[in-house]
């Protein structure tokens, strides 16, 4: 086969991918090559843009490192994050809804008791959060994992911190009592930029966009026999709740941050300032309707 023109080398590639063992990687390989070659003739790239496209996308690689995974902030602010979530996490109106996990998550987080404020060394505006994790039908799930993380009040998180001395602070995780509940102290989060000194950051000034994202607070939240849960709660009443850069906002995981006047806590504490008060009562899916769902 030879003297392909725009229209034939299509079938030509595909032809050349035929014989692959794997049934998955055909079906993904060729459906990548239909859509890729399908743009190209939709776009025309000229032979400078597409060297321009390569370029970005060498550039997006060299950003990666331990810490900063430019690929995944691809991914969010072209919203395939939140589409693969869309796919993959139906929550069939009785569940917590998902969204996307962002880069700031640190495995197995220092582990508290309820009640423990987790703000370390941060100031801002005290908050306690309180929920509870049940499954779908409304039963309390008793010793489920409760990971939480958040912004400071300027909308940097712990592991963004350049000082050497920094630890983590406004993250942790806690276990549900015996009636599925939790309850921590900490400080309020605020909207916050994703990281926008990389080619994703280029992109979105191309793009005409903001980097925003609206206040909020992560948990991951896991209990057995139940679909692991990947969502945060945002701040009712942000600003950018309307155009958050990476599409993850949904009005089930909107929450007012109630404000509340110094005085006696919901958990008995003795507050000398005012306090503001989220509550969140989860539910989740049945793992068995997870695999079905995959399936
Ligand atoms: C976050 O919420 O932490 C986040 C999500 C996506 C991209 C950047 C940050
Ligand atoms: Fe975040």
């Amino acid at each position: 086969m030879r003297n392909f023109d725009q229209f034939t080398i299509t079938q030509a590639v595909l032809a050349r991918i035929a014989n692959g063992q794997d049934r998955r990687i055909h079906e993904i390989s060729s459906a990548l090559v239909r859509h890729l070659h399908d743009f190209i003739r939709e776009v025309r790239p000229t032979q400078e843009e597409w060297t321009q496209g390569i370029a970005f996308l060498t550039d997006i690689g060299h950003m990666c490192t331990d810490t900063r995974q430019e690929f995944i902030l691809l991914s969010d602010t072209l919203g395939v994050s939140m589409l693969v979530d869309a796919i993959n996490h139906d929550h069939k109106g009785v569940a917590t809804e998902s969204t996307v996990l962002g880069p700031f998550y640190v495995e197995s987080p220092p582990e508290f008791a309820c009640g423990a404020d987790i703000s370390g060394d941060l100031v801002g505006a005290p908050m306690f959060v309180s929920g509870s994790v049940a499954t779908a039908d409304g039963a309390p799930l008793a010793g489920a994992i409760v990971d939480v993380w958040h912004s400071d009040e300027d909308g940097y998180y712990d592991v963004q911190s350049t000082a050497p001395d920094a630890g983590l602070a406004a993250r942790a995780r806690f276990r549900t009592d015996a009636a599925g509940r939790f309850h921590f102290w900490s400080i309020k989060p605020a909207a916050y930029p994703i990281p926008h000194d990389g080619p994703v950051g280029k992109m979105l000034e191309a793009q005409g966009r903001h980097p925003w994202r609206p206040a909020h607070v992560h948990f991951m939240i896991e209990a057995p026999g139940h679909e692991r849960l990947v969502t945060h709660v945002f701040v009712a009443g942000d600003q950018y709740l309307d155009s958050d850069a990476v599409f993850g906002v949904k009005d089930s995981l909107i929450r007012e941050f109630t404000a509340c006047a110094a005085g006696t806590a919901p958990d008995g504490r003795q507050m000398d300032r005012d306090y503001c008060h989220l509550h969140y009562d989860f539910r989740l899916l049945p793992a068995a309707q997870a695999a079905s769902q995959a399936a």
